[in-house]
């Protein structure tokens, strides 16, 4: 990372970001994605160098249907851009998710999840752009096509992925789409170094976006081209280093991954463990996600306003911490949004007189110790654009005997400036880690892969801790979501678009 400080801050450039980042254009309900492979470069760029894509500045009324561009490392390369400008990108990137033994491992991309079962994101069938339509009900049929004339001449399709609208309910039947961080786009929030005492839910725009200082106060490592290579001045110099152009300045990468969810798998375990009863089953659900299906946090709402909560649109759904809560006899340790977004500051949680503080700042608080892994929850948010498919399925249907047939599930998209710091850490050593917060044997009860230890440590197992009694616990958790493709992008600012596009 890059230490240097800009010399003046400059407004940010919604006209050169693209929307995503700044809207999840939650009123397009209809939406999808084209992965497409490169067949002619030439063609190709020329539909880039001019392709409609939405900006991030406010629109009145909004655009009726938005494009999205983003491309894979693979992609950059078949677009003949000079291999010295790719070797600017970070590592992960460059690599890709599917192609490193040691990585798909670390995601938890063995088993079922094994990227040789994918159907799209590994070997031949890695794509090299991604194209996100968004429409307003009863547009996109019309928009996609349009889209896919102009992109006959330069790229084949190696899939459409139809996105279904469930009315901001994910297929197990929860609310989703609350909780987000609140960026910076006013740059108010100062490049802080040092340590941060409370939660807040408010991020420096450095964490989403290049080119931009991050909640280190630093800038994250891009492409950063001698002026000569940008003769025509399409792009803007770095702010930490006037004498390049900055090809990383409004962009940030974009993790997808097709998520499949076995919803009569998840029910019927929940209602055969529960013996058939219809409130416990809910319950058990409910401490998984840590949220009621309606949304609620299980662990409640505190009085104190959490910075950068305030603004959000859900914010009676999002003011909480677990300070309250530090057994996790209300909202388990291990549940998924508890395990996704702690909600601490850079020290573990304690008392808040200057003792305590001392405590923990020393390490003498053995408490304090085993939840260390999961402080500093700030360098780790993930800007969630994700949406759903397949079809919505009924308690009914989820509990009969009936195979339902069809296919459902989550195609998660987060944007992240830094992929292994924030959406491989949350997905490796939160999300999948066996060792989160002191509990043992558990993954994220949602997502894990179920799959035994190194040392054949079981990995299926639940619990939700109680006060006057043992742990209540679920064993033997089946695999309830499994990977069927997934991808790392680069979504970038709009010049660097039109840049790359020219580029050779
Ligand atoms: C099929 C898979 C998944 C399902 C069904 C699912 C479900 C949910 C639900 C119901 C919520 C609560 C609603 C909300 O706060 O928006 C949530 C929150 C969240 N999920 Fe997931 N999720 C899935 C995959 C993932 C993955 C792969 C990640 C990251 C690696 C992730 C990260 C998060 C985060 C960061 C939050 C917000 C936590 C907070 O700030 O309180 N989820 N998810």
């Amino acid at each position: 990372m890059n230490a240097q400080r800009p010399a003046a801050v400059t407004p940010v450039e919604l006209e050169d970001i693209q929307g995503i980042l700044r809207f999840g254009y939650k009123h397009h309900k209809e939406a999808c994605f084209l992965l497409l492979r490169i067949k002619d470069a030439g063609a190709a760029r020329a539909w880039l160098a001019q392709a409609p894509v939405t900006s991030a500045v406010t629109a009145d009324p909004p655009p009726q249907t938005v494009l999205q561009v983003a491309f894979t490392s693979e992609g950059l390369r078949a677009m003949g851009v000079a291999a010295d400008i790719i070797d600017g990108f970070s590592s992960e990137f460059i690599e890709g998710m599917s192609r490193d033994a040691d990585r798909v491992r670390r995601l938890g991309d063995v088993g079922p999840n094994d990227p040789g079962h994918w159907q799209w994101g590994a070997g031949q069938r890695v794509p090299h752009v991604l194209v996100l339509l968004y429409a307003v009900p009863g547009r996109l049929g019309e928009w996609r096509q349009a889209i896919e004339a102009q992109c006959d001449a330069g790229f084949e399709q190696l899939a459409c992925l139809p996105v279904s609208d469930m009315q901001g309910v994910e297929p197990f039947g929860f609310v989703d789409g609350i909780s987000q961080p609140e960026i910076d786009w006013a740059r108010q929030r100062p490049a802080r170094d040092q340590d941060q005492l409370a939660y807040t839910n408010l991020s420096c725009l450095g964490e989403f976006l290049l080119g931009y200082p991050n909640e280190y106060g630093l800038y994250t490592d891009r492409p950063l081209l001698a002026t000569h290579r940008d003769s025509g001045g399409m792009l803007s110099r770095a702010e930490d280093n006037p004498d390049k152009a900055d090809l990383g300045r409004n962009g940030s990468y974009l993790v997808m991954r097709q998520l499949r969810q076995d919803v009569q798998g998840f029910w019927q375990f929940l209602h055969q463990q529960a013996g058939g009863d219809p409130a416990l089953r809910q319950r058990w659900a409910e401490a998984m996600v840590g949220r009621t299906l309606r949304g609620e946090p299980l662990v409640g709402g505190t009085s104190k306003v959490i910075a950068g909560d305030a603004a959000a649109p859900a914010s009676e759904l999002n003011d909480f911490t677990y300070g309250s809560d530090p057994q996790g006899i209300r909202c388990p340790l291990g549940a998924h949004i508890r395990r996704t977004n702690p909600r601490n500051a850079d020290l573990p949680p304690g008392g808040p007189g200057i003792v305590s503080w001392l405590k923990r700042m020393l390490g003498f608080d053995a408490e304090a110790l085993s939840q260390d892994l999961v402080a500093s929850t700030r360098f780790h948010r993930l800007l969630r654009r994700g949406r759903d498919y397949g079809a919505q399925v009924s308690m009914a249907q989820a509990l009969a005997d009936t195979p339902i047939g069809s296919e459902s599930g989550l195609y998660f998209i987060c944007l992240n400036a830094n992929i292994a710091r924030q959406f491989e850490f949350v997905q490796s050593a939160w999300v999948i880690g066996t060792k989160f917060d002191g509990l043992r044997n558990e993954s994220d009860p949602l997502l894990g892969n179920r799959q035994a230890g190194a040392d054949g440590t079981p990995t299926d197992v639940f619990s939700m801790p109680r006060t006057d009694a043992p742990d209540e616990r679920l064993c033997g958790l089946p695999q309830f979501v499994t990977v069927h493709g997934g991808a790392y992008f680069f979504l970038p600012g709009i010049r660097a678009l039109r840049y790359l596009a020219a580029s050779r």
